[in-house]
């Protein structure tokens, strides 16, 4: 057995078990029950996903092979032929939901629409058509890069209806973000709006893409589509441009959905890793579908009367999964918010959820540490009754917070299911089954059926209870990645490369840390890696360095987080000069605002401390655990016999 590596600190022994009234209730009712489904998975992977495959989703035709693993590749159902767009709308329409709310609808002025099942499918075909009259075939890719309005989802819909892989980029991102993206997936369109609210201000987001597309930087993109959300005045070039409104009109609503192979592309999502540029994750149609269809209905536990709100941004993974593809696949009403809590109005959320009935309510812990400071007096001046299920996702949940969400929002009624996930899983993969899984503050849980995740050393063997070690998957399911677009080595080496079992096996590692308890609920730790997680989002120190790096001032830079009461991690950049230029506060603010610019708002550093040298291993190596010790205002922790000059950590406690 391993020695162990990470002690545990945390100790956590409250249990809260869901109330008899709500696992009667539930899809999965007992731990007894979870226990046989994810036995039944271990013994049979590809059995236990067949089964669901054929009676939980719609095919034009059924598969050959269930799964078809060439490590580190998987294809699952090959032959199938399938379409997400049908199995979230057309299949609908033949049944009582025909007239069922699909999308309930908030913008942030307090204008809202509803779209039921047979007008979403009504949209959706006819910009189906319209992408269509402009050139999208089957296989292009389209970039979206929109506020959180109705047309963000219903273009991500039409794409995927007539077989063009949507990449979609968070309306956060500045443009040359937005650029490097459309350049990398080749992007054939752009769909964006004029603006979108948030904060009582204007995104603006045409201008974005105006800049993002200036001089032919991207000559892929032949046209862009504008939605028409703030009405503020709005540059169109001619012939390139056109407004959503105009195309839409009078177009046919008659677009059937294409069949698609199961492992044709759905989409790109780039995600940041500790090297390099971002990377273009890649998801497919069938097992994309299949698993954010089962994780949306048990996790959620979804019944037909619930309003189910999931507070991402389309822009991240988790508003692909969980706010259309998974909760629309099964014909659920899910809303979607323009906004957030803002100066003018603390208690956002909680009117929306007042205002619509919210049954079900997934956010990040973030929010909930904004909650908590923002005061209680906002949520409980507003009627929360409806609320019945609670979700977080993104990072770890400090079991405060948990229990600060359990009681004030949740009415200590609410069970919690903690998520975790990533982009690359493209749906949850450690979390309690609310009816089932009994819950403990701080832990994600169990594994969700199917997933054969474990925490393991370097070679892959299972640490011992409550040993800290690496959390891996050891088999293939359906929703994972396929591959980095453009580059399958990249995405052997990322994550297939890292643990490395004697027998050759391969493992899927995506660099998060974690302990199992003695009743095998997981515990998870953070990265282990060069990515800092601001705000829940994640941002590779890499990519904030190379941004400080073009700025002429800039000589050196090494990034690392620093922990931050509200967003978990702030950026902290240290940063050395080259020879004619000198520290200021005015050069602190302005490389401040290049890394907005060219990455945006989320990457802002919080602080910029200018030193003469980095602390460096002989080999050249910043050495960051030192540097994440200096921005926490810690002792220098541990082994520092490997830096080559020893002045430099002197030098950087002095503030130098
Ligand atoms: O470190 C983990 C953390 O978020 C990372 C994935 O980030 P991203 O791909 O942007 O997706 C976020 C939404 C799925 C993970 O590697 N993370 C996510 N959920 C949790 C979490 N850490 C602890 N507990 C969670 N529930």
């Amino acid at each position: 057995m391993s020695q162990p590596t990470i002690e545990s600190i945390l100790q956590e022994k409250r249990l809260f078990p869901p109330s008899a009234e709500f696992s009667q209730k539930a899809h999965i009712k007992s731990l007894e029950e979870y226990q046989q489904l994810y036995d039944k998975a271990k013994a049979d992977p590809q059995k236990f996903w067949a089964d669901l495959a054929e009676t939980e989703l719609d095919w034009f035709q059924k598969w050959d092979t269930v799964l078809d693993w060439q490590p580190p590749f998987a294809k699952w159902f090959s032959g199938g032929k399938i379409n997400i767009s049908y199995n979230c709308l057309d299949r609908h329409l033949t049944t009582w939901r025909r007239n069922k709310a699909a999308l309930i609808w908030e913008g942030e002025p307090g204008d809202s629409r509803t779209l039921t099942y047979a007008q979403l499918h009504r949209e959706v075909c006819q910009f189906a058509n319209v992408l269509k009259q402009l050139g999208v075939q089957k296989g292009d890719r389209v970039g979206i890069y929109m506020p959180m309005i109705p047309e963000a989802a219903i273009a991500m819909l039409a794409c995927a209806r007539i077989g063009a892989a949507h990449s979609v980029v968070f309306g956060g991102f500045s443009a040359e973000a937005l650029r490097d993206r459309l350049i990398d997936g080749q992007a054939k369109l752009v769909v964006t709006a004029d603006g979108g609210w948030r904060k009582d201000a204007i995104v603006p987001l045409k201008e974005q893409v105006d800049k993002a597309l200036a001089n032919g930087a991207v000559p892929s993109v032949e046209n862009v589509l504008v939605v028409e959300r703030t009405k503020q005045k709005t540059q169109m070039e001619p012939g390139r441009d056109h407004w959503w409104h105009d195309l839409q009109q009078g177009v046919s609503a008659d677009c059937p959905a294409e069949p698609m192979d199961s492992e044709d592309m759905l989409f790109i999502l780039y995600t940041s890793g500790s090297t390099g540029k971002p990377k273009g994750v890649v998801h497919t149609t069938a097992g994309y579908n299949l698993y954010t269809h089962m994780t949306t209905k048990w996790i959620f536990d979804l019944q037909d009367t619930d309003v189910y709100w999931c507070t991402a941004d389309v822009g991240w993974i988790t508003g692909h999964s969980y706010i259309v593809y998974g909760p629309l696949s099964n014909g659920a009403t899910t809303l979607m918010y323009e906004g957030a809590p803002r100066g003018s109005n603390p208690g956002a959320f909680w009117d929306v959820i007042e205002k619509h009935g919210v049954n079900i309510f997934y956010t990040a812990p973030t929010a909930i540490r904004a909650f908590i400071k923002m005061g209680e007096h906002h949520p409980k001046a507003r009627n929360l009754s409806s609320l019945r299920l609670l979700g977080t996702v993104g990072e770890p949940i400090n079991p405060e917070a948990w229990m600060w969400y359990y009681r004030v929002i949740g009415g200590e009624r609410c069970p919690i299911v903690d998520t975790w996930w990533q982009t690359e899983t493209g749906g949850i993969m450690v979390t309690p089954l609310p009816g089932a899984i009994p819950t403990k503050p701080g832990s994600a849980t169990l594994p969700f059926p199917g997933i054969l995740a474990d925490v393991v050393d370097l070679e892959g063997n299972s640490v011992g209870d409550n040993q800290g070690g690496y959390l891996v998957v050891k088999h293939p399911w359906p929703g994972m990645m396929r591959t980095v677009y453009g580059d399958p080595d990249r995405f052997r080496r990322t994550y297939w490369e890292h643990i490395t079992p004697k027998d050759g096996e391969y493992v899927y590692f995506a660099g998060d840390g974690a302990r199992k308890d003695e009743d095998g609920y997981y515990w998870v730790m953070g990265r282990v890696d060069d990515v800092i997680s601001v705000a829940g989002h994640r941002l590779g120190t890499m990519e904030i360095e190379s941004a400080l790096v073009s700025h002429p001032a800039v000589a050196e830079a090494a990034v690392v987080g620093k922990p931050d009461e509200l967003k978990g991690e702030e950026v902290f950049a240290f940063v050395t000069l080259e020879g004619d230029h000198t520290p200021s506060e005015e050069l602190a603010k302005e490389l401040k605002k290049h890394v907005v610019n060219e990455i945006g708002a989320i990457a802002r550093p919080g602080e910029i401390r200018f030193t003469d040298a980095l602390p460096k291993t002989r080999s050249g190596k910043i050495m960051r655990r030192l540097l994440r010790n200096l921005a926490a205002g810690q002792e220098v922790a541990g082994d520092t016999s490997t830096l080559e000059d020893r002045g430099v950590l002197d030098k950087l406690r002095g503030g130098a």
